[in-house]
């Protein structure tokens, strides 16, 4: 017998994206007129960290752009800080505005195309305390930020990211309670999400009416959205398939299937929504992890257990690596839509770093096989660049390819960092990284 394996190797088109994303807060360090800065102080993350100085990548871009030219990235994704910009209600910090102009000016002179997002889960700290986007004026509030931002800076940027995982936002601040404001309301998470499809949706008109003001030509417009794959655990099981399909419904559908019927769903009240359809040029997929549902019928049918698979690969986070997830999320996503795709987002936390490259090299392959299903993917930005501030967790989950010291902050590559850079230098993911660290995906695809 022959254990000869054929070649495999994946590529991609020479137009690719090859990046990383980073958001504001969790890297910037000393945002200290937001509404998690206030909630860190209040002891409630993990080990009672703080956010605090993060990577210093305020002062440090610089040298972290430099890096990412030399990895071959030609593309990263950032998150302007409202608070930074708006740090009082309607007063504007123009030297605040000035330095995202020279970050972008300084990723652009090294060929790296900028993905800019509008809102990165940080709220100003007075517009959290005027209720947020519940208050009456909230959404205009932020189209007031949002307009100031893309006159300023949008004749640097031709891909716009309008908002981040608006239903994790929802579900943590409003549902679950362990994200600022903590609110454990139900319907208010609804009424967060609905508002937050119209901040989309405004905001995507505004960017297009200033770029057509200004002759600024063509930009790209979408939003992130947070994507998880639901299974049932014992895929016979009814009520396990039932729970699974309200959580599928929930996560993934809620606050997308409104951008490919131009309707709310019932959950939202139902009707039509204004220039929903015609309000993304892409999408925006932030992937990361399988879950499994079960239910205890007998024991407690109210309590849905959401975990990993038994006898899984993991992360440090306790998420289940499940490459094919991004497979089948990004052919659904596109089949539904018929729009272009950006993954925004997709990572681990691991302190074992051959892992991270197998990750990395087992997600390519996953986008690569639905792109030659006929996915059209833009390209890759994995997250992220640098070990940052996790939210809820701190400084407790590594997803970076750079680890850096905190007294010092002094960058540390890791080899994922080198293995990456290589893919993005050649567009390609060759058979030797699979052999070396994509066991589990050579088994497969050798069967
Ligand atoms: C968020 C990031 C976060 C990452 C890992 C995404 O939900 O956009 O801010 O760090 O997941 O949890």
């Amino acid at each position: 017998m022959s254990n000869h394996h054929p070649k495999y190797e994946v590529k991609f088109p020479k137009d690719f994206l090859w990046g990383t994303a980073m958001s504001s807060h969790q890297a910037e360090g000393g945002n200290i007129f937001n509404d998690w800065w206030a909630w860190e102080q209040k002891g409630k993350i993990l080990n009672k960290q703080v956010s605090g100085d993060a990577c210093n990548h305020y002062e440090m871009y610089k040298k972290d752009f430099e890096m990412m030219e030399q990895m071959h990235h030609n593309s990263h994704r950032i998150s302007i800080e409202w608070s930074r910009i708006e740090p009082t209600e309607g007063n504007f910090n123009q030297s605040e505005i000035d330095h995202y102009r020279k970050v972008l000016l300084d990723l652009k002179k090294r060929g790296i195309k900028p993905v800019v997002t509008l809102w990165h889960f940080t709220l100003p700290h007075w517009f959290a305390k005027q209720g947020g986007f519940l208050q009456k004026e909230g959404r205009l509030k932020f189209l007031r930020y949002a307009r100031r931002v893309v006159e300023e800076l949008g004749d640097l940027i031709d891909i716009w990211c309008t908002i981040n995982e608006p239903f994790v936002y929802a579900n943590f601040g409003y549902n679950e309670g362990t994200w600022p404001p903590g609110q454990k309301k139900f319907f208010r998470m609804l009424k967060v999400i609905k508002e937050l499809l119209h901040v989309h949706i405004d905001a995507y008109q505004l960017i297009k009416e200033t770029y057509r003001n200004n002759g600024w030509g063509k930009t790209m417009v979408g939003f992130a959205k947070s994507f998880i794959w639901f299974d049932a655990v014992n895929k016979r099981g009814l009520y396990n398939k039932l729970v699974t399909e309200i959580y599928r419904y929930f996560y993934n559908k809620l606050y997308f299937k409104p951008f490919y019927t131009g309707k709310y769903s019932l959950l939202l009240g139902g009707g039509k929504i204004h220039d929903a359809k015609d309000s993304l040029d892409y999408i925006g997929i932030n992937y990361y992890f399988r879950c499994e549902c079960r239910i205890d019928i007998w024991k407690n049918p109210f309590k849905v257990h959401l975990q990993p698979a038994a006898d899984v690969e993991k992360t440090l986070f306790n998420w289940e690596v499940f490459p094919d997830g991004l497979y089948h999320l990004t052919k659904l996503v596109h089949r539904k839509l018929h729009k272009p795709v950006l993954i925004t987002e997709n990572g681990i936390s691991t302190l074992d770093d051959d892992q991270r490259i197998s990750y990395i090299v087992r997600h390519l392959d996953a986008i690569n096989r639905a792109m030659a299903e006929g996915a059209d993917v833009m390209g890759y930005m994995y997250w992220s660049f640098l070990d940052n501030f996790e939210w809820v967790e701190g400084y407790t989950q590594p997803f970076g390819l750079i680890a850096f010291n905190h007294k010092t902050f002094e960058r540390m590559p890791k080899k994922s960092a080198q293995v990456y850079s290589e893919i993005c230098k050649n567009g390609t993911v060759t058979n030797a990284m699979f052999n070396k660290y994509a066991k589990r995906l050579k088994e497969r695809k050798s069967d």
